[in-house]
């Protein structure tokens, strides 16, 4: 029996593509994958901030692509980037995401907001799944990782459109597993409780400590914050071969959020104990 020690690369020698890497989780996992070896391209719309992270990762190992998910051309050009300067395409990371402003009622809600959520957060995840499976079925492997959201399993937390989008990740993500299996490519996707980045900040209105604070303060886990670095860590586990039988899963990384109904604890001890 093998073990693994937690010491060494956990992707030496493989090749990572992330989208929406310019910033929040995307940004983390690059750096993290590259910590354990990985090249990395960093594909996204915010090209300074993009380059800016090949920058700290080092331009010997990894570039940056411009790529809008939803733009086939742009996803097809990114895949094509990476197996032309690193020579293959191991991991996909499909996390690129946006969130529409949230409007109360659906009556209020716009044609035209529902499907821009959707052609970034389903779309994107599509196409990005698709073209990664171009140039791994012929490699008969590939890990194929999504950023869903606890969005992905309950309602209430997301607008519409958005709620919508992330179940649809799930859908993809177990659709796909059972195509590419065959192949030996693992596709899963991972869903995160609230943090504090970029997306969440413009959304909430509210930023950094505060929304944290807020966060943490209807969370199910309490003493502990969720940070971008976790999420990081779940995709790693499940980019590397320590999850080499682990596909059509939705790894939520929620402290236990999304399935408590808070309405209804019976745990729930008074304040004073
Ligand atoms: N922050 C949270 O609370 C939270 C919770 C659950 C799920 N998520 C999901 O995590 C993922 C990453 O978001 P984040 O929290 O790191 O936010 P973020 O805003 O820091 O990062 C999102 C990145 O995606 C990029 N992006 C947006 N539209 C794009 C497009 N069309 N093509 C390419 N790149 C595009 C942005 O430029 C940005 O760099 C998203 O899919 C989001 O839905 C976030």
């Amino acid at each position: 029996m093998e073990f693994f020690c937690y010491n060494y690369c956990r992707l030496e020698g493989k090749v990572a593509l992330i989208t929406g890497a310019a910033s929040g989780i995307g940004e983390c996992s690059a750096k993290l994958f590259a910590e354990h070896g990985a090249k990395i391209v960093v594909a996204d719309i915010q090209d300074q901030l993009g380059q800016a992270v090949c920058e700290a990762i080092g331009l010997s190992n990894s570039i940056y692509v411009h790529c809008d998910v939803a733009n086939e051309k742009d996803v097809k050009n990114a895949v094509d980037i990476a197996v032309a300067t690193f020579g293959k395409l191991d991991i996909m990371f499909n996390n690129a995401g946006i969130l529409d402003s949230h409007k109360e009622s659906i009556i209020d809600n716009e044609k035209i907001d529902f499907e821009r959520v959707l052609s970034v957060n389903v779309v994107g995840v599509f196409l990005g799944m698709k073209h990664a499976a171009r140039v791994m079925v012929p490699a008969r492997t590939g890990s194929i990782i999504s950023t869903a959201s606890v969005a992905s399993n309950i309602g209430g937390v997301g607008s519409h459109a958005y709620t919508c989008a992330k179940h649809a990740v799930v859908g993809l993500t177990k659709n796909l597993a059972v195509e590419l299996g065959q192949f030996s490519i693992r596709v899963n996707c991972v869903s995160p409780y609230a943090m504090a980045t970029q997306i969440a900040t413009n959304f909430l209105g509210i930023g950094g400590e505060t929304l944290e604070n807020k966060a943490n303060l209807i969370a199910n886990l309490k003493g502990v914050t969720l940070k971008v670095d976790d999420i990081a860590k779940a995709a790693l586990f499940l980019a590397s071969d320590e999850a080499k039988y682990i596909s059509g899963h939705n790894l939520f990384i929620d402290g236990g959020f999304s399935i408590v109904n808070p309405s209804f604890n019976l745990f729930q001890y008074p304040n004073n104990l």
